[in-house]
């Protein structure tokens, strides 16, 4: 085998999950209604009716994914901490009993060697806190401080990296611009000031895990980012593309790395939408030094310019390739392009903390699932993040999204993503032909 496609000593293989996507117990021993509890049972909002109540019951079996985990090898797991098990009404007293959950979660992992990378929010905000406006409002960020520096003091000894949000875009412009997400607001005039306060709300986390002195962990953050092509060389298909790299790469990258709000932003959403509320002080909080940056990364878009669409000027084009079942391109050199972006505004060291894709599996008689399209994804995916190492990237680890089958939010639990089978029915878990092929790659450090 060709050295180069080895990745170096130490590099973290993982796993990735929410704690919405898989958890379900929805209001077992004290957890209070989430955003999601509450949209799911909008009707019409989630292919085929799903919810995430029971999800893969993760809560109870916790102990057997995490003895998959160990047998496929995993160096570290990702999972997402619901802030609503945490503080049933965003704040005030702690539920021991959720807590506890996690602890045994982590104790579970850390018999077996594998390190946890927490995501203290993976947009289940707690119902009580929408009701108060939610991340429109500024005091939810106050909110988050107080609920992320009570996880440091009572998890932080265990738990060596920390990921205060995840994708922040995802929960600005889906959860309150379009409405496609939790808690399914449409209005685009909440966007910048929903991000504004995610990220603000990130920055006084930080310095909480600070304040915490924990000298061995670490804290980041996880971005979506996706590279955005021009449909063609015409200058006004360069400026569409741009832009929307602005609104979902730029908006967040500029503000934690530099400490300002891209100008060509400003200028664009100042003339469409309100500006980020920015208080004095708000920058330098956002743009605290953090220890890492994760990335997820999954296709490309493509844009022509197109103002029949009024708030972006731009229109998405058909993808140039084949896809998954998400009707994502297949375009491994995303995670090239994406870490090469992360690597204009920062010299940390990257993780790609989102890597998959979603196939229509077939379970053959014999209960097996050759997931070929899945492990050829992988494959061509995982040697991108090599090129991407070659090309001078700090890249430290590599996740794959996601264990197991779960609640892909919107799209139901039809949307199958895990390197684990999972009969929904039964709650019985099998590997796929992926699994045993990632397994195989964290035993050789590569391909
Ligand atoms: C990402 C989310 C993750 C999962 C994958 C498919 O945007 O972070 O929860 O839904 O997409």
């Amino acid at each position: 085998m060709s050295d180069d496609l080895r990745f170096p000593p130490g590099f973290l293989w993982g796993a990735a999950t929410a704690a919405y996507q898989i958890e379900g117990a929805w209001d077992a021993d004290g957890k209070g209604e989430s955003i999601w509890d509450r949209f799911v049972r909008r009707p019409g909002v989630i292919a085929g009716g799903d919810t995430g109540d029971v999800a893969c019951d993760h809560y109870h079996r916790y102990a057997e994914d995490v003895g998959h985990m160990a047998a496929m090898g995993l160096g570290a797991y990702r999972f997402s901490i619901a802030w609503p098990r945490i503080f049933p009404s965003g704040g005030g007293r702690p539920n021991q009993a959720g807590l506890d959950f996690y602890r045994r979660l982590i104790a579970a992992l850390r018999d077996h060697g594998i390190t946890p990378m927490a995501t203290i929010h993976h947009w289940d905000l707690p119902q009580a806190l929408e009701d108060r406006g939610g991340w429109v409002n500024r005091d939810t960020a106050l909110r988050f401080a107080e609920y992320a520096s009570f996880l440091f003091q009572a998890l932080g000894a265990e738990v060596p990296m920390w990921a205060t949000h995840n994708e922040p875009f995802v929960q600005a412009f889906y959860g309150y611009g379009t409405g496609e997400n939790a808690p399914g607001r449409r209005n685009p005039w909440a966007i910048l000031p929903v991000g504004h306060h995610l990220l603000l709300s990130h920055g006084l986390a930080v310095d909480a895990f600070r304040a915490a002195h924990l000298p061995s962990a670490q804290i980041g953050i996880v971005l979506m980012i996706w590279p955005h092509h021009p449909a063609s060389p015409r200058p006004a298909d360069v400026r569409a593309a741009w832009r929307i790299d602005g609104g979902m790469n730029r908006l967040f990258l500029e503000p934690l790395f530099r400490g300002r709000y891209p100008e060509d932003m400003l200028r664009h959403f100042g003339r469409r939408l309100m500006r980020p509320p920015v208080r004095p002080d708000d920058m330098e909080i956002i743009s605290r030094k953090i220890d890492f940056l994760g990335v997820n990364s999954y296709t490309r878009l493509i844009h022509a310019a197109d103002w029949r669409d009024l708030l972006t000027g731009a229109r998405q084009v058909p993808p140039r390739g084949p896809t998954t079942a998400m009707g994502w391109e297949i375009y491994p050199d995303c995670i090239v392009e994406a870490l090469a972006k992360a690597r204009e505004y920062t010299d940390l060291p990257l993780y790609i903390t989102e890597s998959g894709a979603a196939f229509n599996d077939v379970v053959g008689p014999d209960g097996h699932i050759d997931d070929a399209a899945r492990t050829d994804y992988l494959r061509m995916h995982i040697a991108a993040a090599r090129r991407a190492i070659t090309a001078g990237a700090d890249l430290r680890g590599y996740f794959v999204w996601t264990l197991m089958d779960n609640f892909e939010w919107a799209q139901g639990c039809a949307k199958r993503f895990g390197l684990i089978h999972v009969d929904f029915t039964t709650q019985r878990r099998t590997w796929k032909g992926s699994a045993r092929f990632f397994r195989d790659v964290i035993a050789r450090n590569g391909l």
